[in-house]
């Protein structure tokens, strides 16, 4: 979730000795090749590395701590800001996500979300999500060899995604373009596609105001409709706040979960024992997607953060204004706390992975990850036996603000379950 700027903002100015610090080249041919080994060498020889984005924190105790930490903010506008876009419509887009919220007003939009977002809603959902993975899975048996993303993880994640969410199937392939459009905000070259996000912005907002009109006129069962009745202490979210809660929504939930469950595909290649475990025993879903999500997270970098104030970790001081990068994918592989950490084992228990985040940003959807994951996993492996790949796999760069394979061939043998 690093977003693939390449900022070259403020270096830390730290008190540590710049000669001992290890570095992190994040965007070096090594590393975009080889990113868990890169982090696992630089892990061993300290807490932190100096990357051109900042320092980077890879063990686990500090980077959970720094998560929690009051002190630091998400970067928000800070990244515009560094492409040289400091006002307009870009930049009071980029302030309306709520992961871009601080403070009260990050608190109250919370709070009214939270009463939507419930667990019961996503445990409600359940059935619906199994029976899209049924469905896709059975798409799939007609032949015996695919891509993995375009057969299953892009449908799937943008399917479950508007049917939680309240969007219309038949919009479902619309939305999602917009949707992607809006995600060039957290790029590289933001000015470049300036005019293709606004109007990607302009039609959604457009769109989520006429899709109001009509859950208010007739609630269902999604978020929206929910969303719409949210109430903390009187107080409702206003139109342009959920237009922004939908956008945020669909380009928080999307993504993460099909590269979230493309990497975990890839992963069990490399693992087939595994993968006929989890055929052999469903029961571990659970463990699996908690495994798959420790092992091979979709936000591979985490969420950066922007020092509000000078910043004490482990007696080095990041002063004010140091963007620092909590590399969560790395603190999962963290030995001191995982037994067998660079093993991926779905017999393991649940862990402390920091995959979601954590703090008051935590992931508001990780409940609804979880169920797509538990339902999906076994499925596949219990549809698509003897699983193997089936030509070259091409991969985004470890920078990009999601991580995983756009293109997964895979062949295997089909079975009715
Ligand atoms: C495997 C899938 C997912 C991963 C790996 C993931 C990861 C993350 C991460 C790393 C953060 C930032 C946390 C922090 O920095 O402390 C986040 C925040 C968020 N996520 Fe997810 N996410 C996933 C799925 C979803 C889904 C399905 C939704 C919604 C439908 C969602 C909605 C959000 C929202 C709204 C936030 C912002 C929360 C806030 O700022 O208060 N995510 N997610």
């Amino acid at each position: 979730m690093l977003g693939s700027n390449r900022p070259g903002g403020r270096a830390a100015g730290t008190k540590a000795d710049p000669v001992t610090t290890p570095v992190l080249d994040l965007y070096g041919d090594e590393f975009r090749s080889r990113p868990h080994e890169v982090l696992a060498s630089l892990r061993e020889q300290g807490w932190w590395a100096q990357s051109p984005v900042g320092p980077a924190v890879l063990r686990h105790e500090p980077v959970q701590t720094l998560l929690g930490m009051r002190q630091l903010r998400t970067p928000g506008v800070d990244f515009l800001a560094l492409q040289g876009i400091t006002d307009g419509p870009l930049v009071e887009t980029m302030r309306s996500f709520l992961l871009n919220a601080d403070g009260e007003d990050h608190q109250r939009l919370r709070r009214l979300v939270s009463k939507a977002f419930t667990v019961r809603r996503v445990r409600d959902f359940r059935p619906v999500v199994r029976s899209c993975a049924d469905e896709l899975i059975a798409a799939m048996a007609g032949t015996d060899r695919a891509d993995f993303v375009a057969a299953f993880a892009e449908p799937y994640s943008l399917r479950m995604l508007c049917a939680f969410v309240g969007i219309p199937e038949g919009d479902s392939a619309q939305v999602n373009g917009w949707a992607h459009d809006v995600g060039l905000i957290f790029g590289l070259s933001v000015a470049e596609h300036a005019g293709r996000i606004e109007a990607a912005v302009h039609s959604l907002n457009l769109f989520i105001d006429e899709l109001i009109e009509a859950r208010r006129r007739a609630p269902g069962p999604d978020l929206l409709s929910a969303l719409i009745l949210a109430e903390e202490s009187g107080e409702l979210l206003d139109d342009a706040e959920l237009r922004a809660m939908v956008i945020t929504m669909l380009s928080a939930g999307q993504g993460t979960v099909q590269f979230q469950l493309s990497q975990a595909v890839a992963t069990f290649l490399a693992y087939p024992e595994q993968w006929r475990l989890l055929a052999d025993r469903p029961d571990l879903a659970a463990n699996a997607a908690e495994e798959v999500v420790r092992f091979c997270p979709s936000a591979l970098l985490g969420v950066p953060r922007i020092a509000k104030s000078d910043v004490e970790l482990h007696g080095t001081v990041f002063p004010a204004g140091t963007c620092l990068l909590p590399i969560t994918g790395s603190a999962n592989r963290d030995k001191a706390v995982f037994p067998r950490a660079g093993t991926f084992d779905i017999r393991r228990e649940p862990t402390a992975q920091l995959t979601f985040g954590g703090g008051i940003h935590y992931c508001l959807g990780a409940a609804l990850a979880r169920v797509e994951l538990q339902e999906a996993l076994p499925r596949l492996a219990a549809g698509l036996r003897e699983l193997s790949a089936a030509g070259e796999a091409e991969w985004l760069a470890p920078t990009e603000a999601v991580y995983g394979p756009v293109r997964l061939p895979v062949s295997y043998l089909a079975v009715q379950t």
